[in-house]
């Protein structure tokens, strides 16, 4: 299927993942103004449930990277993974979250959902609050192509959200869900080509 060529479409296509940067900083202006348009997404209940946290100085992120890690390792280790794989994806990780240029922690606030009695509901009402948050994290990635950065999404943060939340001393009320790197992006890989969409396995007629 064609894609329009229409500005609106034509970002959203264009819109990849981006894991390598330039060595360059993001100033905290832009991250301020992709914050508000990410918080242009649609919610239920005329909520704004996302909370961000600019994971700026070298010391927050090495107790971010560190109470990650020592979840991940302790997650790993169960699976019973191997030394030198531990040791690999770790690493990794780490280099990450220390060396993105802009990292960002998405939360959700669950305070505006409806206290339902029964446990279907309430799971129905907390969906309803995580899908808006991918909203909002699709329109801070695509306003960020505005100011020539781009990015990606980690979710690492929902598998130990309470490590997350100790070490950057967050509200209980935040519920980490996402990271969010972003820089200018480092032009000298090419990026892979999307697999063509077979549009009958995503849509169907009734
Ligand atoms: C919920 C979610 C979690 C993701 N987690 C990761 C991640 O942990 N690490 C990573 O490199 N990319 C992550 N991504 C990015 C996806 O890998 C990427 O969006 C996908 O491969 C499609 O590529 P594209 O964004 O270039 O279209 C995540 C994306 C989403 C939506």
């Amino acid at each position: 299927m064609p894609v329009s060529d229409a500005p609106v479409s034509a970002a959203i296509s264009a819109r990849r993942s981006v894991r390598k940067f330039a060595r360059l900083a993001v100033d905290g202006d832009t991250v301020e103004r992709l914050v508000a348009i990410a918080c242009s997404a649609p919610a239920p209940h005329h909520s704004r449930p996302w909370r961000f946290v600019h994971v700026a100085s070298a010391s927050a992120r090495e107790r971010l990277a560190d109470a990650m890690a020592d979840a991940w390792r302790a997650d790993l280790e169960r699976a019973r993974e191997s030394v030198h794989t531990i040791d690999r994806l770790l690493k990794r990780s780490r280099s990450q979250v220390t060396e993105a240029p802009t990292l960002l922690l998405a939360c959700l606030a669950l305070d505006e959902v409806r206290r339902w009695p029964d446990k279907t509901r309430r799971l129905a009402e907390r969906d309803m609050f995580v899908q808006s948050l991918g909203a909002a994290l699709q329109n801070l990635l695509l306003a960020a192509a505005d100011y020539g950065l781009a990015g990606y999404l980690k979710g690492a943060p929902l598998f130990c959200p309470e490590p997350v939340r100790q070490a950057l001393d967050l509200s209980p009320d935040w519920h980490p869900a996402f990271l969010v790197l972003l820089g200018y992006p480092d032009k000298s890989g090419a990026q892979a080509l999307r697999t063509p969409l077979a549009i009958d396995a995503h849509l169907i007629t009734r």
